[in-house]
């Protein structure tokens, strides 16, 4: 996802980046459609709040089509606001493929059912659906818990071929959903940077987190860093869940070099990994067995030891941009 916010207009040059399309594409759409534009040094731009008539126009000039996750009958039959919620959420032109689909929402609520936990965190959840998910399980099970859901909420602009959707402003969305599916008393949101409350956890959470569900920065850099900062804080019995652990189908190697690198190895871990449907982008349930004392250590040392190998070649190049 790109980070938008700050930005009030857009060459095309930057367009055809952000799109993967070619530039003469995007100027041919911005002049047979009329999108009103500016010329600066030059080049065409075009304002932010014309990004989505354009991305519309776009799409429909080069047959570019939006996918949605098709919905289980079980879902379409359930009443409850939650689920009338997600349906709507999920014929939404942003949800897919981002969003957890159906079949995985329904595994995280069933498994928050089972294990009841008091304290989720939650890492990334961009519009909220994996939010409403973790929430409908407290919920079914009446529990006291809380879903703590922390995003970056960054503008959401189409990077093709993965996201075509355009959103501003997805935590008021979020909010919104959460409030129509009557969870709103479950879900606090933190618009932060994971980092930052990792940094200053106990300024958001006074007590341990029973259920940790991890689904934000999928770098290698980044998913080490969020399991390094929140699993000192996750009690031990607790569950850590991590989405996206198939880079073959999900395209990150963030969770499956966590998952190699720290948890396979460590007797003080329990390691189930579940293949999802419809794409097997594959989520790890993970337990806390007890602590292991050189979990950080082996973090560190790690993470080193990928910065000095890739850090001048492309894939480092890269990471340290889109950190930015
Ligand atoms: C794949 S999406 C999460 C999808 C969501 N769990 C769902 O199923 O609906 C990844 C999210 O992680 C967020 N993210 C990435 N890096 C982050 C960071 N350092 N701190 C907080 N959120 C971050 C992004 O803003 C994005 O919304």
């Amino acid at each position: 996802m790109t980070i938008l916010n700050e930005k009030e207009v857009f060459s095309t040059k930057e367009l055809s980046q952000l799109f993967q399309l070619g530039q003469e594409d995007i100027i041919k759409v911005i002049t047979e459609k009329h999108i009103a534009q500016q010329n600066i040094n030059g080049e065409v731009h075009i304002k932010k709040d014309e990004l989505e008539n354009l991305i519309n126009e776009l799409w429909l000039s080069l047959g570019i089509s939006h996918q949605y996750y098709e919905i289980p009958e079980h879902l379409k039959n359930c009443t409850s606001p939650w689920a009338v919620t997600l349906i709507k959420m999920y014929q939404d032109k942003f949800t897919y493929p981002d969003s957890i689909s159906p079949e995985q929402g329904d595994f995280l609520r069933a498994l928050v059912c089972n294990v009841a936990p008091k304290n989720i965190l939650e890492i990334g959840c961009f519009t909220g659906v994996s939010t409403i998910w973790l929430a409908a399980g407290l919920e079914q099970i009446r529990s006291q818990g809380t879903v703590h859901s922390v995003d970056l909420f960054n503008d959401i602009i189409p990077v093709l071929p993965y996201h075509r959707g355009y959103l501003t402003n997805p935590l008021e969305y979020a909010q919104k959903s959460v409030d129509a599916a009557q969870l709103s008393h479950r879900v606090k949101f933190y618009k932060k940077n994971s980092q930052e409350v990792g940094a200053k956890i106990h300024e958001f959470l006074s007590e341990p987190i029973d259920f940790l569900f991890i689904d934000g920065d999928h770098t290698v850099e980044g998913c080490l860093n969020d399991f390094m900062l929140f699993y000192p804080h996750v009690s031990v019995g607790g569950y850590i869940i991590l989405h996206d652990i198939n880079p073959k189908y999900c395209g990150w190697y963030g969770p499956r070099y966590v998952i190699d690198k720290l948890i396979k190895k460590s007797p003080h871990f329990d390691l189930l990994e579940i293949k999802t449907n419809p794409i097997n982008y594959g989520i790890a349930v993970i337990r806390k067995l007890a602590e292991d004392r050189t979990l950080l250590l082996r973090g560190q040392l790690t993470k080193v030891g990928i910065w000095q190998k890739i850090k001048d070649k492309p894939l480092g190049k890269f990471l340290r941009k889109i950190r930015k």
